[in-house]
């Protein structure tokens, strides 16, 4: 074990020059220089790939997520393709949720839906707490994943103790998480159960997957934005903080991302984030203003733009480029997973652009 300059612990054996640990995906994390400004897509594996349509064809999303040979070569099709600085696993926020006992399926067009939602205290004890056995099949396709991807990084994901609440609670996708909400105000303390039994989760998912090998990790806590700050403060921050600060010593870059933040990206750092995730709304100038200077960003392009003519992508993109500047360290990304009509050639572009308009930038130092 070695300790860098921002006090965290690199895990042996992967931060050897060129490795994982020393890419700029990592670097930028870290807040250290960069040769390139590194890239990757939220939803990059998915459904914009016809590699990727063409498998799912036969195969049910949950299904694809418990075979570790799809799960290897879905979430490799992106990174052959568009040539993005880092991998991320292919799976889902419901997958460790499923996998402690919950019965859900994920309804194309629609997303996670819960047969029996939850609602009562008796209801939480359901939630199983989960070891690697219940997920076995994440381990070994991290494992086989690091092996194939050699020095491009991985990086493992869950969603946030909020955001699965939400499913659970609502029993599928809501624009205004209106039952969830009900339950926070009405029970705060079966609501902080729930949370904290979702934290308990969430931890176990991710540290099998660091054991595995990944080289960062993401907390989606993508509907957060629903929250006021005070709310946010007080019904979540303590159970993200949980996941987060519980990961502290792993070794790891921890990035936490939500969207229509803009309100809460200072508190969503303070839980125990390396990088926060800013949607498209938030200039990355102003975004590291509420941030503050100990943490890197990720963001943030409107995954709408991808859809406008080229010109417009490539203004959009060198704004985000000067305005991640302000940042200590920038991980290009959208603001929100690519949408499923995007054409991927626009996204290998993207990335194309990116690594030479920052790599120039380098070059002139
Ligand atoms: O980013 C990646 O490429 C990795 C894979 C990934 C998926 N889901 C695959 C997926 C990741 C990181 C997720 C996370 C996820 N899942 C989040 C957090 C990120 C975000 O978008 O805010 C959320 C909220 C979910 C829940 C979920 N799962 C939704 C809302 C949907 C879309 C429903 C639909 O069909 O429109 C899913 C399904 C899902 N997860 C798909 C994929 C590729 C589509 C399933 C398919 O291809 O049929």
């Amino acid at each position: 074990m070695t300790t860098d300059t921002t006090g965290t612990v690199a895990r042996d054996g992967d931060s050897r020059p060129g490795g994982p640990a020393d890419s700029p995906f990592i670097r930028a994390c870290r807040r250290r220089p960069v040769p390139h400004t590194p890239v990757w897509f939220m939803r990059q594996a998915g459904r914009s790939l016809p590699e990727y349509r063409e498998i799912r064809a036969s195969v049910p999303m949950l299904e694809s997520c418990r075979r570790p040979e799809l799960v290897t070569e879905i979430t490799l099709q992106p990174v052959r393709r568009h040539g993005v600085d880092a991998a991320i696993l292919f799976s889902d926020i419901v997958v460790p949720v499923a996998a402690a006992g919950i019965d859900l399926d994920i309804v194309p067009g629609t997303g996670p839906v819960v047969a029996e939602p939850i609602r009562t205290a008796a209801d939480v004890e359901r939630i199983r707490r989960i070891t690697r056995d219940d997920v076995s099949y994440v381990d070994e396709a991290v494992r086989q994943l690091v092996v194939e991807l050699g020095d491009t990084p991985l990086i493992g994901f869950a969603g946030a103790p909020f955001t699965l609440a939400s499913y659970l609670v609502e029993g599928g996708p809501s624009r205004t998480h209106a039952k969830t909400k009900a339950l926070m105000y009405g029970d705060p303390e079966l609501w902080h159960a729930l949370c904290a039994r979702l934290a308990e989760v969430t931890l176990a998912f991710l540290r099998v997957q660091i054991e595995a090998g990944v080289s960062a990790v993401q907390l989606f806590d993508s509907w957060a934005g629903a929250l006021s700050e005070a709310d946010y403060r007080r019904f979540v921050l303590p159970h993200s903080t949980t996941v987060l600060s519980g990961l502290a010593n792993a070794g790891v870059p921890r990035i936490h991302f939500g969207v229509g933040t803009a309100e809460l990206l200072g508190a969503m750092g303070e839980a125990g984030a390396d990088v926060v995730g800013v949607d498209w709304r938030t200039p990355l100038d102003v975004a590291t203003g509420r941030i503050g200077a100990d943490k890197a960003v990720q963001g943030n392009l409107d995954p709408c733009v991808l859809l406008a003519p080229w010109p417009v992508v490539e203004a959009e993109v060198r704004r985000i480029l000067e305005q991640g500047r302000a940042a200590p360290g920038h991980v290009f990304n959208l603001g929100h997973g690519v949408l499923p009509e995007t054409d991927p050639e626009v996204l290998t572009r993207v990335v194309a652009l990116v690594h030479e308009l920052s790599s120039r930038r380098a070059d002139q130092g």
